[in-house]
């Protein structure tokens, strides 16, 4: 079942989404060479609790951690651990919270310093596909659309699409219905209804589109071990154009004063 959000309940997933999305800023502003991802999710934790926060991942099905920290060919829920990021690599950042009873969800994928210029047309390529989905997340559109606006344009650059990951509604719940691919066929799925909140979240691989999971059982990476990027909007569905209800400005803001984020998208 689809749950239709009243103007209130968009509101309040407004504000948790933007508490993500201010986190995802903090943890913009302390990217460097040498930092552990357990350190970013240690200091995230700290954020999202002294804003009233409540980390939204951790403990969900037994995830240990309060960020998802997805390292070069690791497409989605890497844990946190003891690895120093270096120069030239890829990580993507997923954040959870709750606030007021109401999830927010969202996800970046920053360079550490140079990368490859390869690397670098991904990030931009699924950036760009992101905001492709959110421009069909309009009534009367259907999933199908919003799938294949996003597959056309990754895979027109050359890029792979993940099948077996996809976006989700977001509520009261991280998890709810419908699952939103980022894969599709114009005009087929369901019919996008104004008040369905939905998280769009490409998740893009430099080379093929197979992943495997690794036996900590969460990490998600791709097959052939090349590089896979993610990015993440909540978007509540409206007339003429979606609501995103999370925000990158915040994070492109902050990576301006950041030296080792110079990579700009
Ligand atoms: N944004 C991701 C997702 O939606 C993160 C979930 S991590 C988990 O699906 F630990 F909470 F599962
Ligand atoms: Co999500």
């Amino acid at each position: 079942m689809i749950l239709i959000k009243t103007e209130e309940e968009i509101e309040l997933l407004r504000n948790s989404n933007l508490l993500v999305s201010k986190t995802l800023a903090e943890i913009a502003g302390i990217l460097k060479p040498g930092i552990t991802t357990l350190s970013l999710d240690r200091h995230a934790e700290e954020y999202i609790r002294d804003n009233k926060g409540i980390p939204g991942f951790l403990n969900y099905k037994g995830y240990p951690n309060t960020l998802c920290t997805s390292v070069n060919s690791q497409v989605v829920h890497g844990i946190p651990s003891d690895y120093e990021l270096k120069e030239g690599d890829i990580i993507s950042i997923d954040c959870g919270i709750i606030y007021d009873g109401y999830y927010g969800d969202s996800a970046y994928t920053f360079a550490i310093g140079e990368i490859d210029d390869e690397v670098a047309e991904l990030l931009r390529i699924t950036k760009e596909s992101l905001f492709k989905g959110i421009e069909v997340a309009i009534e009367g559109k259907r999933l199908g659309d919003l799938g294949y606006a996003i597959q056309k344009h990754c895979e027109d650059a050359g890029l792979s699409v993940v099948r077996e990951m996809v976006g989700h509604g977001l509520g009261k719940n991280l998890h709810e219905a419908p699952e939103v691919p980022n894969y599709g066929k114009r005009g087929k799925g369901i019919k996008l209804k104004k008040g369905m909140v939905i998280c769009i979240e490409p998740m893009i691989n430099l080379g093929r589109k197979e992943i495997i999971q690794q036996k900590d059982g969460w990490t998600i990476r791709t097959a052939d071990n090349k590089p896979s990027a993610h990015f993440e909007h909540a978007v509540a569905i409206d007339k003429d154009r979606a609501n995103v209800l999370s925000t990158f400005e915040y994070i492109e803001n902050k990576m301006e004063n950041n030296m080792y984020l110079h990579f700009k998208i």
